[in-house]
């Protein structure tokens, strides 16, 4: 039987899921892999006694873990950028194979990481989408095909929260309280909320799926923070789900890549993904469409999409992976002014005789077509009414030039909102 020694990085969630599967599924992985996994190592900031190390030895150096002969693989679990990152050249440089679970070292700096050497060997599975093989898709499952577009609800941090506001009415601030509570947002839940962590992990399936480099930048953010419980309502109304998605997609145009609030058909498998769940659409010639869900963070769950690399790394196994040599797509990015899309609008107006003429006139001088609309009556004593459209596909410049003009109008109150609306066909 083949033995691999592990060295683990980092004593946290992750960390321990990745001993706990070992101390469970040892015999079960061997049998299935001809590979005896043991820990020798873990290093971390500061020691835990109250974790099984299952007779791994303990430190509180990081270098340790790559200058021990005995430590086939290295497993980076620590997170955050700058000292995951120096760690991580550092194990490459010495010639250790790698598994990273850290999605924001890969958006940024995975092109340099992966070039330190010809050799290097880094896997980082579990960086989107925690359980879900979606990479294993992507680069073995579907390796055959030319992508459409890859589209996901990659953060169950706003998928719980916009499926608690949906499923209870409550407002963003409480539904983001009850998932502090619950463990589900951090104490500091910007990145989440605000759409950077599914914009790092959309960096990266952007990057394998239409073969570019790695660029954090390509990718155009916005979170889940001016949603609103009448936003999901009207939405609800017209026949659709507000998701939080992450769309990476070849137009004619070039490729678009973008995270930020989307109305989604309640038709659509996508708008039926709730809670913390995560899921991915890939869209491709030759598959079609497939569907992949399930857990997108939690110990257990990320440290099996760790334990698939770590087996893959183990048995060196030359599946395809990505090169940056080979990064060289010759699409161009579409900004976000030239993205088309249908919009959802929700404009709170005066109701007087002829506000919504003067609103839909206004759109129709940007070339914006009307799909649907709702305008409700005033309820005793209220100032503004909202006044809700779903209109045709339209490009972003020509939205952003008629919102101006209509918020401008002295007949229109605010804030608008504005979201965009995909049928995912
Ligand atoms: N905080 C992330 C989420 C999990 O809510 O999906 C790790 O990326």
């Amino acid at each position: 039987m083949k033995k691999v020694s592990l060295g683990i990085a980092g004593l946290g969630t992750v960390a321990q899921g990745v001993l706990e599967i070992i101390a469970n599924n040892r015999a079960l992985i061997a049998q299935r892999t001809g590979i005896e996994f043991t820990v020798a190592r873990v290093a971390s900031r500061r020691p835990k006694p109250e974790v099984a190390l299952a007779g791994a030895q303990f430190s509180t150096q990081l270098s340790d873990l790559y200058e021990d002969p005995e430590v086939d693989v290295v497993l980076e679990l620590i997170g955050g950028e700058t000292v995951a990152y120096a760690f991580m050249q550092a194990v490459v440089a010495a010639g250790k194979p790698l598994v990273t679970a850290n999605k924001a070292v890969i958006a940024a700096h995975g092109n340099t990481l992966l070039s330190l050497r010809p050799d290097a060997a880094v896997r980082f599975e579990a960086a989107v989408a925690g359980a879900i093989p979606i990479i294993q898709a992507i680069q073995q499952g579907l390796v055959a095909n030319r992508f459409e577009y890859v589209v996901g609800i990659i953060n169950g941090t706003c998928n719980y929260i916009l499926t608690a506001m949906q499923a209870q009415g409550a407002a963003f601030a409480d539904a983001l309280q009850t998932a502090q509570a619950l463990g589900y947002a951090e104490a500091d839940p910007t990145f989440d909320i605000e759409g950077i962590d599914a914009a790092h992990k959309l960096a990266i399936l952007l990057s394998l799926a239409f073969d570019r480099p790695f660029n954090f930048d390509d990718v155009y953010v916005e979170g889940i923070s001016e949603v609103t419980s009448a936003d999901i309502e009207y939405a609800d109304q017209l026949g659709y789900k507000i998701k939080h998605l992450g769309i990476a997609r070849r137009t004619d145009q070039g490729l678009e890549a973008r995270v930020h609030p989307t109305l989604v058909p309640k038709s659509q498998l996508l708008a039926s993904v709730n809670d913390v769940l995560n899921a991915v659409l890939v869209k491709s010639d030759a598959a079609g469409a497939t569907l992949y869900c399930g857990p997108g963070a939690g110990g257990a769950a990320t440290a099996s999409a760790v334990m698939a690399d770590v087996v893959a790394l183990a048995s060196q196994e030359s599946t395809p992976r990505y090169r940056p040599e080979a990064a060289q797509s010759e699409l161009q990015m579409v900004p976000i002014e030239s993205v088309q899309s249908a919009y959802y609008l929700r404009i709170p107006a005066q109701d007087q005789p002829g506000v919504f003429a003067s609103v839909a006139k206004a759109l129709s001088q940007h070339g914006i077509s009307i799909e649907a609309a709702i305008q409700k009556e005033a309820q005793g004593g209220q100032a503004l009414v909202d006044i809700v459209f779903l209109t045709q596909m339209t490009r972003e410049l020509e939205m952003t030039a008629a919102l101006a003009q209509v918020q401008n109008m002295p007949e229109v109150g605010g804030p608008l909102s504005r979201i965009r609306l995909e049928t995912l066909d």
